[in-house]
Parts: C-alpha cells; structure tokens; sequence
C-alpha cells in the first residue's frame, strides 16, 4: 500500500445538469441541482484512497457550514484529514458546474480557503508520492516541489503560469488536451513523464520526446465527465510508484478515469480497485 500525499483544493461543488451547457450570454433553465464535495486536490486523494494508497490531505477549508459537506465523503473514505485545517473567515472552496447530457461540463471556481494554503504554514509530508494541482496557490506548489523527495505529480490544472523549476522537478506532469495547447513548448522542460488525456481520446506517456506508451480509455456511457482527469492522475500516480509498467499503468489509471464519467459528481463517482481491475475484462 503505497503512502501519497495531496496538497491541493477541497471544493463543495453546486452542479445544474442541463439541457445543454449555456453559451455566453444565454440563461438555460429546467436544471436539476445537486451538491457534491469536490475539488482537484480532495477528487485526488479520494481517488487514490480508493484505489489502495494511504492518503493524507493537505488543505485549508472555510470556517464556514459548506466545510464539513465538502469533507464528509474523505472522512467517509479514511483519508487522513489531520492537516486540513479551517480559516478564520474564509469561505470554502466552491465550484460552480454546469452537466450536459453527454457528460461535458463547465466549471467556474471561486477559490475561498483555498488560497490561504501558504508555503511554510505545513509541514512536506514524507511519503511515498506527493500529486499537486493549482488550485492552491503556485508558490505553494513551487515550495514544495523544493522540499520534497519522494515521487512528485503535478496535475497542471487549471492552466496557469508556474516556475519551470516545478516542471522540471517533477517525476510526473498531467496535462489534459486544453491544458496541453495552453503550455505548448514550455512542456519540453519535464525531465520526468508526461501524461497527456484526450477524453475518450487516446491518452499518451512521453518522456524525453520519446513515446512510453498509449492507450484509449474503455467506452463507457458518461453521464458526468467531472473528477475524471483527477481520478486518472491519482490512479497514473498509484500505479507508478507500486511499480506498474507505463502501458499497464497508463491502462489502468485510463479505466479509471472511464469510470468515473459513469456516474454523477466527482467524489460520488471514484471506482474502487476492484472495479477499476474489472473494467474491460
Ligand atoms: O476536477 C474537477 C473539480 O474541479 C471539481 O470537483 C471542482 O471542484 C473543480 O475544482
């Protein structure tokens, strides 16, 4: 059982599942509402929980009611929560989602708390692996990425300006395609691997320029594409570091990935490993 550790955003996310998604300047209605606890950095560490690993979350939540919904399913899942502290006067982290009928989405965050994860303000966990996103602050992800020695995942998502030292640094890079044109040829930096999902694309592992490995996600019927790019690169990072090769790792955290389309919400939906063994047998 591999140890990883997640510093990353706890998020309550408000979900419309619609007719379609809105385009700029038009209102939609007929909406069903829900409110499912996600965020990148709590989708990750639920994810891996699930798939084996023993987890800890490092991050902040607000001082307000949204924190222990937006927690709740982590707690449920036996993810170490000692280092996921609260913030006076802050509000926690919310996500504003819209779900069409294919499983597409459309996100908006409002990050509350989860800026106030600052670097120094925790300790670097020593574990097996370490996966960061960015929707903690990027000085923060640098901080650590300086401090930490073990297997590093950086899921670059949202797309955002970070030192190159960190892509540098880095055993593992995530890139969706979107994420992927927006870095372009800073992306060349990765000295380690670079997994690039395509959705029901084919998802590729590069390193050094050269191809590791490819594979095509297991058709599934998505009903709710969010949390899944979180789910392949916690599986990504849970099989490479028990030592999967790149094409069983690659398939593995694809099927993964798959399943979690499968249902609605991001921590609702995360497979367990024995589900994610069975998929395409
Ligand atoms: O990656 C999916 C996540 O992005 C959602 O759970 C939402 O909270 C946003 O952070």
């Amino acid at each position: 059982m591999p140890s990883i550790a997640v510093i990353g955003s706890v998020n309550l996310d408000i979900v419309a599942k619609a007719a379609k998604l809105p385009a700029p300047g038009e209102t939609i209605t007929d909406a069903e509402l829900h409110s499912f606890p996600g965020g990148k950095g709590a989708n990750q560490a639920l994810a891996a929980q699930r798939l084996g690993a023993d987890v800890t979350l490092v991050a902040r939540v607000g001082d307000d009611a949204s924190a222990a919904t937006a927690l709740a399913l982590l707690q449920h899942g036996g993810v170490d929560l000692s280092n996921c502290r609260p913030v006076p006067g802050k509000t926690t982290g919310t996500a504003l989602i819209a779900v069409a009928p294919s499983g597409e989405n459309q996100i908006v965050v409002a990050p509350g708390a989860n800026r106030s994860l600052m670097p120094d303000d925790f300790d670097v966990p020593n574990t097996d692996a370490l996966i960061c996103q960015l929707e903690v602050p990027v000085d923060t992800v640098a901080w650590v990425a300086r401090n930490y020695s073990g297997f590093f995942c950086v899921n670059l998502a949202p797309a955002m300006r970070i030192d190159a030292a960190v892509l540098q640094r880095a055993d593992l890079i995530v890139v969706n395609e979107t994420e992927s044109e927006w870095y372009g040829a800073t992306l060349a930096a990765c000295s380690g691997i670079l997994a690039t999902t395509r959705g029901a694309g084919t998802a590729t592992l590069v390193r050094g320029g050269e191809i590791l490995a490819e594979a095509t996600p297991p058709a599934v019927e998505a009903v709710d594409t969010t949390g899944a790019g979180d789910t392949f690169t916690a599986a990504l990072t849970v099989a490479l570091v028990e030592g999967m090769q790149p094409g069983d790792a690659l398939r593995f955290a694809c099927a993964a990935g798959s399943l979690a389309t499968t249902k609605m919400g991001a921590q609702t939906s995360l497979p367990t490993r024995e589900e994610v063994n069975a998929c395409g047998e």
